[in-house]
């Protein structure tokens, strides 16, 4: 069937967000013509650099070898081979016609030590910014630190961040002409969650606070360092971030949001044995905001304030995938570490949990209200985390670039590729929606970019999770377009989301 008739078809199947089947003829949407259209994707989750894990060049590299901390199989460190078949990526890449493409450099396998840099590695990127016919956006940190730097401390050591702006340098003096666009890190929020909170990430500590903020101390001085070398060398290039956003929402307000915004919360009151407890539902004042708000400033704020005090930041670019329901407790548990007293009176209310139990049902695999990691799917939160007045206040009239967003499934057996991805669609034009209608509210959006245009490695969740526009075997290394490339091939080709 000629692909368009099936994009067609597919979308008149669509069952969208929020259940209904719609009815009424889609109306086009415009988008402002100069808004870049692109995918997105980082080094490790795609390249499978030869050198990388036998050398363990990386921390990733290293992490590979524990299976309590990645799921299996994970190719060897192979990714989806990227650097192997390089050309044929840049053909898809530049078929698309999208106006950008994002990617990370491999910082590890540049860089192998003090003024050490490696000339192959460098060929690869020369090739793939020569081969590319799209603007590129290049990110300089997504998560994987060189391993010669990561075993002196990563981040917490002050040398790091030296060592990172000699790195920026070398990037400046071999691309600095054909880069406009430089990204310094890739959401610091979760690397630091991930790293000193949870310990699920290299470098791996549990709730250590002190190295927290040694690392989110080292990375902002990083990033200073880079924006002044980047702007040294040429004061037009634009130097920005990429934050992870989550919409937070208190629990109550998420209770009436479901009941229509009625004034009346449609919260059944708890009933208790203990008569000293006073459930929080009865109280006129939305408590369950604490959290929210608390949890709003640390992970989405804090890194950005941040950057706009040194006044080194000329566009933010928001990474976007589901929001987080906090209750309020002040002997809360926290659902997803059941040994751990939340330090931040709250409980977390919805889609962690989930994802936990998730781990022994085949249930979650593709659906349109969760994807297969367990995250709801939430168009709206991105529309509520753009046009809220703390965002519009901060941010003014600075550029945004939605950096990341997507969504993933799994496939059950070798044969259930389900090319026709519809629910990719479906999160695509739910997610255009809630961007469009940020931008009717002048917020300054003036880009997004797919996460990802191929399926790649998912971190700790391995290969397992497909995220992207393009299919890959895991076998042969085939790759695949899947609708939702030819779907949002069209988006960027005519600027209108049907
Ligand atoms: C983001 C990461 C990206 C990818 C997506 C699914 O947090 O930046 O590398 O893993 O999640």
């Amino acid at each position: 069937m000629d692909i368009f008739k099936l994009i067609k078809k597919i979308q008149e199947n669509l069952f969208f967000s929020n259940g209904q089947k719609e009815s009424k003829k889609n109306k086009p949407i415009e988008f402002p013509t100069n808004f870049t259209w692109g995918t997105a994707t980082a080094a490790f989750q795609i390249e499978g650099h030869p050198d990388e894990y036998r050398e363990k060049l990386s921390d990733w590299a290293e992490w590979l070898d524990k299976p309590e901390k990645v799921k299996s199989p994970n190719g060897a460190g192979l990714a989806v081979k990227h650097y192997e078949k390089l050309e044929e990526d840049l053909t898809l890449i530049n078929d698309l016609g999208a106006d950008a493409y994002r990617f990370s450099f491999n910082w590890a396998a540049l860089h192998r030590g003090p003024d050490d840099f490696h000339e192959e590695t460098l060929a690869f990127y020369e090739r793939l910014l020569d081969g590319l016919k799209v603007k590129p956006f290049a990110t300089l940190v997504h998560f994987v630190l060189p391993n010669w730097l990561a075993k002196e401390g990563g981040w917490e050591n002050p040398n790091t961040a030296c060592e990172f702006n000699n790195f920026v340098k070398f990037l400046l003096e071999n691309f600095g002409e054909k880069i406009q666009y430089w990204i310094t890190f890739n959401e610091p929020n979760i690397f630091l969650g991930f790293g000193y909170e949870s310990g699920i990430w290299p470098p791996g500590k549990t709730n250590d606070l002190n190295g927290y903020f040694k690392a989110y101390q080292g990375m902002l001085t990083a990033h200073e360092l880079a924006y002044k070398s980047i702007k040294g060398y040429n004061p037009s290039h634009q130097v920005g971030f990429s934050q992870n956003m989550y919409y937070f929402q208190s629990y109550q307000q998420s209770q009436e949001g479901e009941a229509g915004n009625s004034n009346k919360p449609k919260i059944k009151p708890e009933t208790t044995t203990n008569t000293s407890h006073i459930s929080p539902y009865k109280r006129r004042v939305d408590l369950d905001l604490v959290p929210a708000v608390i949890r709003d400033q640390l992970h989405n704020y804090s890194f950005i304030e941040s950057c706009l005090d040194m006044g080194s930041l000329d566009f933010l670019g928001v990474n976007y995938y589901t929001r987080f329901i906090y209750k309020f407790s002040t002997q809360a548990k926290d659902p997803a570490n059941p040994d751990l007293d939340s330090l931040l009176w709250g409980q977390l209310q919805s889609t962690l949990k989930e994802c936990k139990n998730k781990e022994n049902s085949a249930t979650r695999v593709r659906e349109s209200s969760h994807n297969s990691l367990g995250w709801e799917i939430y168009p709206e939160g991105l529309y509520k985390v753009l046009s809220s007045e703390k965002f519009k206040k901060l941010l003014g009239n600075k550029p945004i670039f939605i950096t990341e967003n997507g969504y993933s499934y799994i496939e059950t057996s070798p044969e259930d590729k389900d090319l026709e991805d519809k629910y990719r669609i479906d999160f695509i034009k739910g997610h255009l929606e809630a961007i469009h209608r940020a931008i009717q509210e002048n917020v300054n959006i003036q880009g997004y970019f797919y996460w990802s245009l191929i399926d790649n490695f998912e971190w700790a969740l391995g290969m397992e999770p497909r995220f992207g526009l393009i299919h890959v075997d895991h076998e042969t290394y085939n790759r695949a377009p899947k609708a939702s490339y030819h779907y949002y091939s069209e988006i960027c080709k005519t600027n209108q989301v049907i």
